[in-house]
């Protein structure tokens, strides 16, 4: 079957989150499957673009309202990530060196999907399977059954993934005319709440519609960003799949990143080398329980309550614990963090900004991973963390429902609470310092199972393919 995902991050030619990670990985499982599953994504000004081989394999133009425009689409010569990859570029709106945070980000995003509608239009043969993944191409769906341009597309199946529903990419109305003409009795295929909101449209137009978990398509129904309704009448055609990860680039006893590889026969000893150097680096002594967070620093991951809940749990549990944050995001949330790093040096560091050599150094040597998320609609932090042997503290939501156990449960590994408070957090971080120093058996044999556990995309590449296999003309 050919597959064709489009997305705007795929790792690692440009990630800002686990989107980059799912698209540079399932694409891959797919492949291992034996299918032609294939990568179309902006061309962004990044390294990867500059270190790579490249060949032109289109040159087209089109128009977008008034702003009409050239792009052309290369590809990556040597197929080295496991995928056919393919850039589009639109000279002037994607080859920036950021992802996204840009004013005309929708103009950007709707260049890009109109390009790879045109683009898939005019080859001689049609995908099996046009899978988008999030608003940055949830048009697209619309776009191929509606828009005359590629009305001999229709019959292609779409599948549109929902990584997050927070962010839905809405614009006005008075842009209707910046896509590609279509029948006007079909605007309603693009309308949500009197706005142009391509993840809405997504789910109205796409064959078939994912969730990264199913805990967060039950969640969805009741706590969607305002497409609660939507989510409950499009249920039918709506299915959970989780998440997995790339086994092969988040390997302890192979990744380059960290400084002393191990497996589940050396945890203790593996873990406490790659601990020590994180505690060298950032003034952290390597005989406390090392908590850490990596993540946006934004509300939706509960960011806003570390610097209290980090303060509470250390007058708590009398500094006998440390905590190395790794993030980015609003100011705000930052500078609080920087102000208890102050107030309790040498128990509190943090590396304000994106380090993906860090975070898998982090993964390696902390003993928690804090995930206090208010949504998480998979979370694939948790499941590295797993993999590396770091028990995650994780609230009881989404995803992180779906993949930790409470080590209270029969054969539990992680710790799980419900709500995203100090007191739940500071609480947690108790029976994490109990385990750690009281429960030293326990807690030795969580780190080997939990290395055990198989989150691999191999499973959930596979129910990717029954879906379509259940859609596919
Ligand atoms: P989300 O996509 O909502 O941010 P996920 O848990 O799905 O959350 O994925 C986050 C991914 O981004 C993980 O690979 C995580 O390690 C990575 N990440 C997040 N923030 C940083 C950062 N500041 N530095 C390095 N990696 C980061
Ligand atoms: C989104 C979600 C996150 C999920 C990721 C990959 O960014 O916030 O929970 O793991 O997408 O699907």
């Amino acid at each position: 079957m050919e597959i064709i995902h489009v997305s705007a991050e795929c790792f690692p030619v440009a990630k800002a989150g686990g989107l980059g990670d799912v698209a540079g990985a399932l694409p891959k499982y797919q492949n291992k499957l034996g299918h032609t599953a294939k990568v179309v994504m902006p061309m962004y000004r990044t390294k990867f673009l500059y270190q790579n081989e490249w060949e032109l394999v289109h040159e087209g133009s089109q128009n977008s309202g008034s702003h009409y425009f050239n792009y052309s689409i290369i590809r990556e010569k040597t197929n080295k990530l496991g995928f056919e990859l393919y850039l589009v570029d639109i000279n002037g709106l994607l080859d920036r060196e950021k992802i996204y945070g840009y004013g005309d980000d929708t103009q950007r995003f709707l260049c890009f999907q109109i390009a790879v509608c045109d683009w898939m239009s005019r080859w001689t043969y049609k995908p099996d399977i046009v899978h988008c993944h999030d608003h940055q191409t949830g048009l697209i769906p619309f776009m191929l059954k509606n828009c005359f341009a590629f009305k001999h597309m229709a019959d292609v199946p779409t599948v549109f993934t929902i990584h997050n529903a927070q962010y839905q990419g809405q614009f006005s109305w008075d842009k209707w005319n910046t896509l590609p003409s279509y029948d006007a009795y079909t605007w309603g295929g693009l309308d949500w709440n009197n706005a142009i909101n391509p993840l809405a449209s997504a789910v109205k137009c796409a064959w078939r519609v994912t969730t990264v978990s199913p805990s967060y398509l039950d969640e969805l129904r009741y706590q969607a960003a305002g497409l609660e309704n939507l989510m409950e009448y499009e249920r039918g055609k709506c299915v959970g799949i989780l998440n997995g990860i790339d086994a092969d680039v988040w390997d302890p006893s192979k990744d380059s990143m960290i400084a002393k590889n191990y497996d589940e026969h050396d945890v203790k000893d593996g873990k406490r080398k790659n601990k020590k150097e994180l505690c060298a680096r950032f003034g952290l002594d390597p005989d406390k329980p090392l908590f850490t967070f990596i993540g946006r620093l934004v509300g939706e991951k509960a960011a806003d309550v570390l610097p209290d809940a980090i303060r509470s749990s250390i007058y708590h549990h009398h500094g006998k614990v440390s905590f190395l944050i790794l993030g980015s995001g609003e100011p705000d949330v930052e500078g609080r963090l920087e102000e208890v790093k102050d107030q309790f040096s040498g128990f509190v560091s943090t590396f304000i900004g994106y380090n993906e050599s860090l975070s898998h150094l982090l993964y390696a040597g902390a003993d928690f991973l804090l995930m206090p998320s208010r949504v998480e609609p998979c979370g694939l932090n948790q499941m590295y963390a797993l993999r590396y042997g770091t028990v995650p503290m994780v609230r009881s939501t989404g995803g992180l429902k779906d993949t930790v156990r409470d080590f209270g449960e029969w054969q539990g590994f992680g710790i799980r609470f419900n709500n995203a408070s100090v007191e739940d957090i500071s609480y947690s971080v108790g029976r994490a310092v109990d385990l750690y120093y009281n429960k030293k058996d326990l807690y030795t044999w969580m780190r080997s199972y939990m290395m055990h556990i198989d989150h691999s995309w191999d499973a959930s590449a596979s129910e990717y393919i029954a879906l379509y296999e259940s859609v596919k003309v």
